[in-house]
């Protein structure tokens, strides 16, 4: 008989997957277990219970750990969830953090910066991850930061814009460009004095007017990092251009706005406004895209906006197929 299943009088155990053993975990099963295969089974922990630090040196001395044939199926179900919601995320977070690192060494000194290629490898690796089949834009959402702060917006910004511009079927090479203009939308604010970019509350007019000149900062410092594509220039220098043309510094109108623009500038709106914010409560996914639909028409393109809530609406019929 295999050890991943095992009879004692008329009942059968089946082995269980000891990746499942973690901290603050509850399971709706009881766990059997065994240090030699001689042994014979002993209950080990009541269902129910959230497992601490104790509970889990404990079952993880025993060799074989088994659950009934009568609960195995809540053994499985837990099993799946376990490893979508917590390995998935987990590898996620790793990469979030790496990648975050690099992008906030960026902002503290983008001088740093010899040329944009150090930029494009981290993009790419980012373009890869979200091409890949495993990725979901709401794993992701549930691990952004809950704070505001410009490198992590930046790296936000430029996974929706990936995930937007991958939904709208744009090839891996405009998903690179896409993904460089993205990660460096904000670049121009490391110009821009601190006091005025992490002031909580209103700005005054003349803080505001200071603001509104990192679209042009940050097109230099990309010129200046030997970036020539104009696409991922018009990012940079056009993300907070409106369609009825009162956004800034060009105040150009729908069709002169570049679709990378147009793209991260939706993108921008979205993160700023389901991330916390100290001075105000972030608003749910559903909300801020029903918002961004409605009473946002004027200012970003219809098209696109429809297709950002399409990336989420793709990931809720992904959901429902698995279940
Ligand atoms: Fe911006």
């Amino acid at each position: 008989m295999s050890m991943s299943e095992y009879k004692m009088n008329t009942n059968t155990y089946y082995l269980v997957n000891k990746v499942i053993i973690d901290e603050n975990v509850e399971f709706f099963f009881n766990l059997y277990g065994k240090k030699s295969k001689e042994e014979d089974l002993s209950l080990l922990s009541i269902k129910g219970r959230k497992l601490v630090k104790y509970d889990i040196e404990n079952l993880l001395d025993y060799n074989y750990l088994y659950v009934h044939e009568d609960e195995k199926e809540f053994y499985e179900n837990h099993y799946n969830d376990f490893m979508r919601l917590k390995l998935i995320p987990e590898n996620m977070k790793s990469f979030y953090s790496t990648v975050g690192n690099t992008v906030n060494k960026m902002f503290e000194n983008p001088q740093s910066l010899k040329n944009v290629t150090e930029v494009e490898t981290i993009v790419n690796d980012m373009v890869s991850t979200i091409l890949h089949d495993n990725f979901s834009v709401s794993s992701f959402i549930t691990i952004l930061a809950s704070d505001y702060y410009t490198h992590t917006h930046s790296l936000n910004v430029t996974v929706y814009a990936l995930c937007l511009g991958k939904h709208m079927g744009m090839s891996k090479k405009d998903l690179e460009d896409l993904g460089v203009s993205a990660l460096l939308h904000d670049l121009g604010k490391s110009k821009i004095s601190d006091s005025i970019i992490n002031k909580n509350g209103l700005l005054s007019e003349h803080e505001f007017n200071e603001v509104k000149k990192h679209p042009m900062y940050g097109w230099a410092l990309a010129r200046q990092l030997g970036i020539t594509n104009k696409s991922i220039l018009a990012g940079i220098k056009n993300h907070h251009e409106r369609v009825d043309g009162t956004g800034y510094p060009d105040k150009l109108i729908d069709e002169q706005i570049d679709i990378f623009a147009k793209i991260i500038g939706i993108c921008d709106v979205f993160d700023a406004l389901t991330t916390n914010k100290s001075y105000k409560n972030s608003t749910g996914t559903f909300n801020t895209l029903v918002m961004m639909k409605k009473d946002m028409s004027k200012h970003l393109d219809g098209k696109i906006v429809n297709h950002f809530i399409g990336v989420f609406k793709e990931e809720m019929n992904k959901v429902q197929q698995n279940n």
